[in-house]
């Protein structure tokens, strides 16, 4: 043999003894943590929420671990990138369930990128828990049928659009509105429609229905067609990018009648975007708000801030309760069996979290309330609180 074919045979030997220890690491069931898995956005186009959602979850898992961990073990969490898209979060998930072997999956934030992931997970027999996603179709698919390994700790969209729409309708007095979507999300679609039928409903009336997609820049033509019939309210269910555009765009138009939205304005980048002065007479639906004086959420509020030195947004709070559901489940499982941890999750009830308290019904779904959010200055302000 050649002395580079000696080098290529123990080159050989290294990796397989390498690999064989690597296959050894990833089997759960003898290992001495628990690994949950987390498919975020933390780069690209909704990065402010990935951001925040991991760092609420792992503030969580931290507090669970320093006071012993779940049945004696530590958790790790395990991250993974989706770049906010959805095809990148099908690849993400993929290489948690393949590569990490975890036990369970957090994620992901906006909905499309969750419904990119739930097959997988569901091939594989992997519980996956979205904290933020709020399209029904998260849980449930077409035909009515819930995904057994598919769970979510935020409320859906068909309430919280009916929330939005009876805000327009009674505390504003609109009759008329303009409904401003954004074609590439899932989530803006479904918003949409659940706020129009319930906006229609409550005697109003829905001028005409404009379209954006993401990454979009410039709006001005679609709004001055839309200040051109004159509505009451504009209704922009977008991600903060475009949102704040929006906003933006509008204003310099001269269109000064209050815009609305729902969760996904929220975001400290979307004061960045928009100026906040410009963010006046703005409202969106939320799941919490910081000015909530329930313990629970101060204590969260001031933990998140010694942590982090920042204010916890709505998917921190969201990030958090959803990894201490995980936790609550492992913990009623007794033991960290994919399996088991998915029967567990769905026989979660009264559950008293940071946004509310937690109970599934029979499509995966919490029942909670919504808090309405008035943008003062850039200002979050809380107005109204909402129960199902
Ligand atoms: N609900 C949004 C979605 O399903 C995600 C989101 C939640 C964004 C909370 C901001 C705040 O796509």
């Amino acid at each position: 043999m050649t002395r580079s074919g000696i080098k290529f045979v123990g080159l050989a030997i290294c990796l397989a003894i390498f690999t064989g220890a690597l296959a050894g690491c990833g089997s759960t069931a003898d290992s001495k943590d628990i690994k949950i898995g987390g498919v975020f956005e933390l780069t690209g186009g909704v990065a402010s929420y990935g951001q925040s959602a991991v760092n609420g979850a792992k503030l969580a898992f931290k507090q669970v671990n320093a006071s012993g961990g779940v049945l004696g073990k530590k958790i790790n969490f395990i991250i993974a990138d989706n770049k906010s898209e959805p095809s990148e979060s099908a690849n993400a998930v993929t290489k948690l369930i393949t590569q990490d072997k975890v036990a369970a999956i957090m994620g992901a934030v906006a909905s499309s990128n969750t419904l990119a992931a739930v097959q997988i997970a569901t091939d594989n027999k992997i519980p996956l828990l979205t904290p933020t996603s709020t399209n029904p179709k998260v849980t449930v698919d077409d035909n009515g049928t819930v995904k057994d390994y598919i769970f979510r700790s935020c409320f859906i969209d068909p309430f919280q659009g009916t929330v939005m729409a009876n805000f327009a309708t009674k505390t504003l007095k609109a009759k008329t509105a303009v409904i401003y979507v954004d074609n590439s999300s899932d989530y803006s679609k479904g918003l949409a429609q659940f706020f129009e039928e319930n906006f229609v409903k409550s005697g109003g009336q829905v001028l005409s229905k404009e379209a954006f997609l993401q990454k979009d820049q410039d709006f001005k033509a679609t709004l001055t067609k839309i200040k051109s019939v004159n509505p009451e309210v504009i209704y922009v269910p977008g991600y903060y990018e475009e949102v704040g555009k929006i906003v933006k765009q509008a204003r310099e138009l001269g269109i000064t009648v209050p815009m609305l939205g729902g969760d996904g304005w929220d975001s400290p980048k979307l004061a960045e975007i928009a100026g906040k002065e410009v963010l006046n007479n703005s409202y969106f639906s939320n799941h919490y708000s910081t000015e909530d004086k329930d313990p629970k959420v101060t204590q969260f509020v001031e933990d998140y801030k010694a942590e982090y030195n920042q204010t916890p947004d709505a998917l921190a709070a969201l990030g958090y309760d959803g990894a201490m559901m995980l936790v609550d489940a492992i913990k009623r499982a007794g033991s960290a069996e994919p399996a088991k941890i998915k029967d567990a999750l769905a026989q979660t009830k009264d559950l008293q979290l940071v946004t509310g308290l937690i109970s599934l019904d029979a499509n995966h779904n919490p029942i909670k309330s919504a808090v309405i959010i008035e943008l003062k200055n850039g200002i979050q302000t809380f107005k109204e609180k909402i129960n199902p």
